[in-house]
């Protein structure tokens, strides 16, 4: 035998010498779930170990966290019933509170990268991520709330807006009302391809919003396809999104792939709710080890091409370092 593949393998510092992918917390972008009030934090119980934070106790976690090396974070607003409408108009009310904590998270902590939901549904009393009528999701008219929703976020001192509504032009139509207001550097990571999946189960609940009649099978895309996400990443190029998003990310490695193979801008990959809970769920029964499950799981979104991974693991993840 001349070849004998084992021979790199053979100890911990040849193995190390030969990897070929590396995780770092600096990959990471961290989910933060905020809610009103002060002093409350209440974990989501379909997610072991992640919390819903009111904006006081959410400023420390983001400390320990910027302890730990994490740098970026997604906040995710959950908000009441009774503040929710067709139109979602709390989301661009500027005393709102999910404003209100961008403000001021940015405010105390400028150095981080602090990234946005832009989508309907937190604030909808429909529950979907666009604009309801007679049963259909209008995509124009969507078009003018994200646009308003955007700049507020811009306007709170966001970093990246993240729009995860999967309306059809809606990344061009951001930028032009981003630039047009002086929001010029305000970034856009467009959750490209994003798919209509069975793994956002645990997120729905942690913001209690899931659609109240329907899915979201009208927007978001087919898990069948992997052709329509090269249309979806021609359009947010010409439409200048800075990063392109794949969501979710287990089931979809090959869609990472393919993207950042074909692309030039970074490309991001998000491990959604269901696919931490189902980690943490079968840890809990001990039949598996989630330490190793969580960095086989990262390493293999890494290696399949995104160079950031948003992962409900980063907090578990930075503190093995
Ligand atoms: C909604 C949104 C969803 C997630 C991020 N933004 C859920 C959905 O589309 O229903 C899911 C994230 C996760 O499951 O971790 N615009």
């Amino acid at each position: 035998m001349q070849r004998r593949p084992r021979r790199n393998r053979k100890s911990e510092s040849v193995r190390s010498l030969v990897e070929e992918t590396s995780l770092s917390v600096k990959d990471l972008i961290f989910p933060l779930f905020l809610i009103d009030g002060s002093k409350k934090k209440s974990e989501v119980s379909s997610m072991p170990g992640i919390f819903r934070f009111s904006q006081d106790l959410m400023l420390k976690e983001i400390e320990e966290c910027m302890k730990l090396g994490i740098s970026a974070f997604d906040v995710f607003p959950a908000y009441p019933e009774s503040l929710k409408d067709s139109r979602a108009t709390e989301s661009h009310n500027p005393e709102t509170f999910y404003l209100r904590a961008l403000r001021e998270i940015k405010k105390q902590f400028p150095e981080i990268c602090l990234m946005s939901d832009v989508a309907m549904d937190p604030y909808s009393s429909d529950g979907h991520d666009g604009l309801v009528k007679n049963g259909k999701i209008l995509n124009d008219e969507t078009l003018e709330i994200l646009g308003r929703m955007s700049l507020a976020q811009a306007d709170a001192g966001v970093d990246i807006l993240g729009p995860s509504d999967m309306m059809d032009g809606r990344v061009g139509f951001i930028r032009n009302v981003l630039d047009e207001n002086g929001f010029a550097d305000t970034s856009i990571m467009s959750y490209t391809a994003k798919y209509a999946s069975a793994f956002y189960g645990p997120f729905r609940d942690a913001l209690d919003s899931a659609p109240k009649f329907g899915d979201k099978k009208t927007y978001q895309m087919n898990p069948a396809n992997s052709k329509e996400a090269l249309i979806e990443a021609d359009l947010d190029m010409e439409e200048g999104a800075d990063f392109l998003m794949v969501k979710p990310a287990l089931s979809y490695l090959d869609i990472i792939k393919l993207l950042s193979d074909n692309y030039p801008v970074p490309v991001a990959a998000y491990n959604v709710s269901g696919e931490y809970s189902m980690v943490k769920a079968a840890a809990a029964q001990g039949w598996l080890d989630s330490e190793r499950a969580m960095l086989e799981i990262l390493l293999s979104i890494k290696r399949s091409g995104a160079k950031i991974i948003l992962t409900y693991f980063a907090k578990e993840f930075a503190r093995l370092k």
